[in-house]
């Protein structure tokens, strides 16, 4: 057995060590050498180590420790010896990593390394701004930076595989998940998903501070009804196409390696047993050659949702739906064998999926040296090093949303003003973490009263009013909210009497959004308005620095309160972020990218809706038309919208022709202008409607953007060019194509745009 071993193990080494060399984009004949390699790798390998590359385990708390002799980690430890497990999922740091992967490779009969898998959402230790903050920012650069630098830090503590970036469109701030990802526009979110792949993959996958990235959930999970996580996905093929699956397509386009199919079942079919989806879109049409990981326990799930007999019925869907690996269901350990030897799925579905498993390992290099992610000594150096926090606070900076700033409350002047902080979140330094932090210790954030402190010494004081939550709030349990503590509020408005600014800092905590995280309220939790009306009552010049996960419906705040600050959860260098806009050191130019409700009952609510047949008022008393006897149509914010510390002006549009054909494009041109009196950036935003097609179209769709930095009275010409491909859709002929028609063009600096043009497409 040994000399067997041996043989193995040295035709390993000389054959497949060439393969090191490795690159994002590979050209045919790297990839045809990999391919290569793999298949005689394969010939060596059983139907049972076929079938452990598509078997992936959570860590288990004594696989580095002691031997486990019952219960789950047992199997799990004896499957990890027998070659029978592909990949594991929170093993962290990198000695750790070290010990689970020296079983792979010395104990196994053919030492295949695994791959080792982790949720870096915004972040490994030191954290960015949440997904959703960092989309505000429409800064493509620092969001790619941003995901290299949590790559570079989570590879350098053992890590080769994020599951990130998640892509899935939302509509909905109920739920919870909004947080993770780009907000509700397919366009900025097909082009922030090539970002975060990008930024996690780099060019060349094989050298150790790259990871593999993981587009998810695939798809339609950001569709749950009533926004309640987990709930069943009911969507239109147009809406599939139009909407939901842009920003994955994205992610193939940027040569993503892997993706992860999801929790829901969408149109009665569980996305992980979805042939349509895997096979026919994702596999065939897209020709995605990455492997697709189960959600976790999602292939179990099909039996809860009604659509799989049992356990084994299960794993012969998922296999030939073309779900490759199966996280913690332990369904294709338990069944993928008898289930091929019986004739249930045909051997090439295993050898198809194990390939593409195989294939990224080589990309990765990890054939090349299993260890590479696992050098103690560059973990320490790397961790939390000022490259990172550098780069973590210049994303964040770049995320805050002035939302109102009346009179120019802000920014604030640097001498003599006596300021008060209040509330709960004022000198929090675990809930501007977010949801889905890593590894990044409890506290550790910089606090919104330490990056104040930069400027105003001790001077500056703070009251909590009330407490948001009970304890402090972790990833798994729900967060206790306090609705009865009133006790601080009668303090912190006496402290607020006499200043001439209050800083309220409220919102949600860290772990109000995220997954399981759904709400029915999009108030601000608990006493918190309470708090916030019992102090306007005495001092009106407030500053509100919000900090949350989803949208927040905050129409008193919005009527009463002249200045207020969408600071999401920031991450690690929030505070200081924070405070560099107040005091005006950064000029805020973000700009949401989920609309914000007047109150719950809007949502779904989103700018690219379609008109309907009665959208306005149509005069007299009458109320046939589509709106609310109680509430506007109009949202709070709207998408795009985000004010700066100066002002924009834009004018003069025109467009160098009316009439676009395939071989002349529209050049569309206006003048932006900074009218006010400071520098700063604008994003001036291009949207078109196509007004009558073969199915009705939305109102508005963003087509392009650029980002432009003023001077005070300085004015540029800017142009954006339109295509027939920008006005292509998914049509009633179920292809993508450009139908001709008549077309309006909007430019402005949000979704209610200013300027506005005529064109028609030939
Ligand atoms: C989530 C995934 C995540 C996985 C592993 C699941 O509950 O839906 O997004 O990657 O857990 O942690």
């Amino acid at each position: 057995m040994n000399t067997l071993k041996n043989i193995l193990v040295l035709f390993l080494i000389v054959v497949l060590a060439s393969c090191s060399k490795n690159i994002s984009k590979m050209d045919a004949s790297e990839s045809s050498m990999i391919s290569k390699k793999v298949d005689s790798l394969m010939g060596l390998m059983t139907l049972s180590e076929k079938i452990g590359q598509m078997n992936q385990y959570n860590g288990f708390w004594d696989v580095t420790g002691p031997v486990p002799n019952e219960g789950d980690a047992a199997n799990k430890y004896d499957h990890l010896k027998k070659g029978l497990v592909g990949s594991m999922l929170n093993v962290l740091g990198a000695d750790e990593v070290r010990k689970v992967q020296k079983i792979a490779v010395e104990e196994t009969r053919l030492g295949i390394p695994l791959i080792i898998g982790f949720d870096v959402i915004h972040g490994y230790k030191t954290l960015s701004p949440i997904p959703l903050a960092e989309s505000a920012s429409w800064d493509l650069e620092a969001i790619e930076n941003s995901a290299k630098m949590a790559a570079e830090e989570a590879a350098s503590a053992g890590i080769n595989w994020t599951f990130a970036p998640m892509v899935d469109i939302s509509r909905d701030a109920r739920w919870g998940r909004v947080m993770e990802g780009a907000g509700e526009d397919p366009y900025l979110g097909s082009l922030i998903a090539k970002a975060r792949v990008k930024g996690f993959q780099g060019n060349n996958l094989s050298l150790p501070y790259t990871i593999a990235a993981c587009a998810k959930h695939f798809a339609g999970y950001g569709f749950a009804e009533a926004g309640r996580d987990y709930n069943t996905v009911d969507v239109s093929i147009s809406t599939l196409y139009n909407t939901i699956l842009p920003p994955f397509k994205a992610a193939v386009e940027a040569d993503v390696k892997t993706f992860m199919n999801a929790f829901n079942i969408l149109n009665g079919v569980p996305a992980t047993g979805n042939r349509f989806l895997q096979r026919d879109i994702l596999k065939g049409a897209w020709g995605f050659k990455g492997f697709v990981v189960s959600d976790w326990g999602s292939m179990g799930e099909m039996v809860t949702h009604g659509y799989a007999k049992d356990g084994e019925e299960a794993a012969k869907m998922a296999v030939n739906a073309g779900s490759d690996m199966d996280m913690e269901s332990y369904l294709y350990v338990k069944y993928l064998e008898k289930l091929v030897n019986d004739g249930l799925v045909d051997i090439a579905l295993i050898d198809d999926a194990v390939k593409r498993i195989l294939t990224v390992k080589f990309e990765l290099g990890l054939f090349d040296d299993p260890y590479k992610y696992c050098n103690s000594a560059r973990e320490k150096e790397i961790t939390g090093n000022k490259k990172i926090h550098e780069a973590v606070l210049d994303v964040a900076k770049k995320s805050i949303v002035l939302l109102k700033n009346e009179n120019q409350l802000l920014p604030l002047k640097k001498e003599g003003l006596n300021i008060a902080v209040m509330g709960p979140l004022g000198n929090d330094k675990h809930s501007p973490l977010g949801s889905w932090r890593g590894e990044a210790a409890d506290n550790s954030a910089v606090s919104l009263m330490e990056g104040l402190q930069l400027y105003t010494g001790n001077s500056i004081t703070h009251q909590m009013g009330v407490k948001l939550t009970e304890g402090l709030p972790n990833f798994t349990t729900e967060t206790i909210i306090n609705t009865t503590d009133r006790t601080g509020i009668t303090e912190a408005v006496a402290a607020a009497k006499n200043k001439d600014v209050v800083i309220m800092v409220l919102g949600e905590h860290g772990f109000q959004s995220g997954e399981g995280r759904s709400r029915t309220s999009l108030s601000l939790p608990g006493l918190q308005q309470e708090l916030l009306e019992a102090v306007y009552k005495v001092n009106k010049n407030i500053v509100l620095v919000l900090m949350n996960g989803r949208p927040l419906a905050i129409e008193w705040a919005d009527k009463n309160i002249p200045a207020i600050v969408e600071a999401w959860h920031l991450g690690t260098e929030s505070g200081n972020a924070i405070a560099q806009v107040l005091y005006g050191d950064y000029n805020p130019s973000g700009k949401l990218t989920m609309t914000f409700p007047r109150n719950i009952g809007q949502v779904p609510i989103y700018y690219n809706h379609k008109n309907t047949g009665r959208p306005t008022y149509p005069g007299g008393n009458s109320v046939f038309w589509s709106h609310y006897i109680d509430e506007s149509n109009d949202p709070l914010y709207e998408f795009g919208y985000g004010l700066s510390y100066t002002t924009f002006k834009y004018e003069n549009l025109k467009l160098s022709t009316n009439s676009l054909t395939e071989n002349n494009d529209i050049e569309v041109s206006f003048t932006l202008t900074n009218t006010g009196n400071f520098e700063g950036k604008e994003v001036a935003q291009l949207y078109i409607r196509d007004l009558y097609a073969s199915l009705a179209r939305p109102v508005k769709e963003l087509k392009g953007f650029e980002m432009l930095s003023l001077k005070p009275n300085e004015s540029k010409q800017v142009s954006f060019r339109i295509d027939r491909k920008m006005l292509e859709f998914y049509s009633a002929n179920e292809k993508w194509e450009t139908e001709p028609g008549d077309f309006k063009v909007f430019i402005g600096g949000s979704s209610k745009t200013v300027l506005e043009g005529y064109f028609e497409c030939k």
